[in-house]
């Protein structure tokens, strides 16, 4: 018994076609015209409705103990979130407590997510701390476990953060490995300065979280991160990426054929730092890292989707609950947890404020919300893909469906939506996992439990061909 799905435009990252699929244990069995279905195969008439690769979130943060929190989407509830917008693969990352190994970390974020997650998953390492026994890990990590990105933080100094030894040590090692490294760019030293400066002075509103972190001390970073992987000429993964400077040394690079891969989020492109100035301590809701930063970071980073400077669209969901968690900064903007949730609304702000809108086309979209990250994260072609042989992972989406975002009907388990308000036109109406309906109609309708752990193997890493 298979899944036929009939009759639906496919968009690809190259492709756009009316055609059948059939699904058959979990996998895309046959894509054609009139295919036939049999009596046992559950038909889905998707005249009218677009087909998309399922979305493949490259950034993470459930159930994850941060800044005195605990992010508050669980595997269960995050992947929830993320079925019903589309998304039917997530990359979250694993945090080791500083001490703590890699494996005991690893094996905690497995039990976290065995039972509930209701879509596919792997996993980053987050790396703190360098030291033999580290090196030896993620060996292990890479050959042992399937997990070939590893993210380094160059920020959030005295806690997750490393300096360019740790930094340079750990780029070495994933490089003798064939794996990749992904890196949070921000000059950790002077933002602490900075913060410091600023919370003598009592300058403690939200509003100097974003004064405490500006854009050169991101672009400082990328450039210097982009010079250490220069160095030993191996890739490298900027993660959430949000303004000009980062941009102008990721662009630099790529230019002289390093291969330097980046990722932005939909904050980064939608949302702008007037945004701290809401009043009754609202900007805390949009204390991030990376900051908010300007419209014209915004355009700037729109245009590099469009070139393809930028490959990859993720959420870095992290959400916190505005009365709850962040309040824990109310007297000191230091002291809120960072993140901000996004899992459940990538494809569709995407889709209405990208495509839409005229921004970027239909195949960028598909590119940058699940067939680069899938290549880049070494899931290709089984994820990422509407091809032969591949997962049956699909997006049927309803072109003409619209409404607006808003906290009271998400998914996600947090008091706030960072893009409430914000107008859709397009949704998924229904989303398949290995051919599983999971969303029907706009509904969940998966088993948690059911999403698997995909490990992964190092080689594949290099091969961002483009598309
Ligand atoms: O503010 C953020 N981005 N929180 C999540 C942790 C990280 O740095 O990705
Ligand atoms: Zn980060
Ligand atoms: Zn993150």
């Amino acid at each position: 018994m298979g899944t036929l799905v009939r009759g639906g435009e496919i968009w690809t990252a190259i492709d756009r076609y009316v055609a059948d699929i059939f699904i058959a244990a979990g996998k895309i069995q046959a894509i054609g015209e009139d295919l036939p279905g049999s009596g046992d195969d559950e038909i889905l008439d998707a005249t009218g409705l677009l087909v998309f690769p399922g979305g493949v979130d490259a950034h993470t943060h459930l159930d994850m103990p941060f800044m005195g929190a605990s992010s508050t989407d669980d595997f269960q509830t995050g992947t929830i979130a993320a079925a019903v917008g589309g998304t039917t693969t997530i990359v979250d990352f694993v945090i080791p407590e500083r001490s703590e190994s890699l494996l005991a970390a690893l094996g905690k974020w497995h039990a976290k997510a065995a039972g509930k997650a209701v879509i596919d998953y792997a996993f980053h390492m987050a790396l703190t701390r360098w030291d033999e026994g580290v090196a030896r890990e993620i060996s292990r990590c890479v050959y042992e476990e399937g997990i070939t990105s590893f993210k380094a933080f160059m920020a959030y100094k005295g806690s997750l953060g490393v300096d360019d030894y740790g930094l340079f040590q750990f780029m070495s090692r994933i490089s003798e490995l064939g794996a990749l490294l992904a890196v949070h760019a921000e000059n950790g030293d002077v933002i602490q300065a900075l913060l410091e400066q600023y919370i003598a002075a009592n300058k403690t509103h939200p509003r100097y979280h974003a004064m405490t972190r500006p854009a050169q001390c991101e672009g400082e970073a990328t450039e210097r991160a982009i010079g250490l992987a220069r160095l030993l000429e191996w890739p490298i993964y900027l993660v959430h990426m949000s303004c000009r400077e980062a941009l102008a040394s990721v662009k630099r690079a790529q230019k002289r054929g390093q291969q330097v891969f980046s990722e932005t989020c939909p904050q980064y492109l939608l949302l702008d730092d007037s945004r701290y100035d809401e009043p009754d301590f609202g900007g805390a809701k949009y204390v991030m890292s990376p900051p908010l930063r300007k419209a014209e970071d915004n355009a700037a980073l729109w245009a590099a989707l469009r070139q393809g400077a930028v490959q990859v669209v993720a959420t870095d969901h992290c959400p916190f609950n505005f009365a709850k968690e962040k309040q824990l900064g109310r007297d000191n903007f230091a002291k809120i947890p960072n993140g901000c949730p996004g899992i459940e609304d990538r494809l569709t702000l995407l889709w209405t404020h990208g495509v839409q809108q005229g921004r970027i086309d239909g195949h960028t979209f598909v590119k940058v919300c699940s067939t680069n990250p899938a290549k880049i994260l070494g899931l290709y072609p089984q994820k990422g893909a509407i091809a032969v042989g591949s997962d049956g992972d699909l997006v049927l989406f309803d072109p003409t469906a619209s409404r607006t975002i808003t906290a009271r009907t998400q998914h996600q388990r947090v008091d706030y939506n960072t893009f409430e308000g914000f107008a859709i036109s397009g949704m998924p109406s229904h989303v398949l996992l290995r051919g599983q309906m999971i969303v029907r109609e706009g509904k969940f309708t998966g088993i948690p439990g059911t999403g698997r752990y995909l490990a992964r193997k190092p080689a594949k890493v290099r091969e961002l061909a483009p598309v």
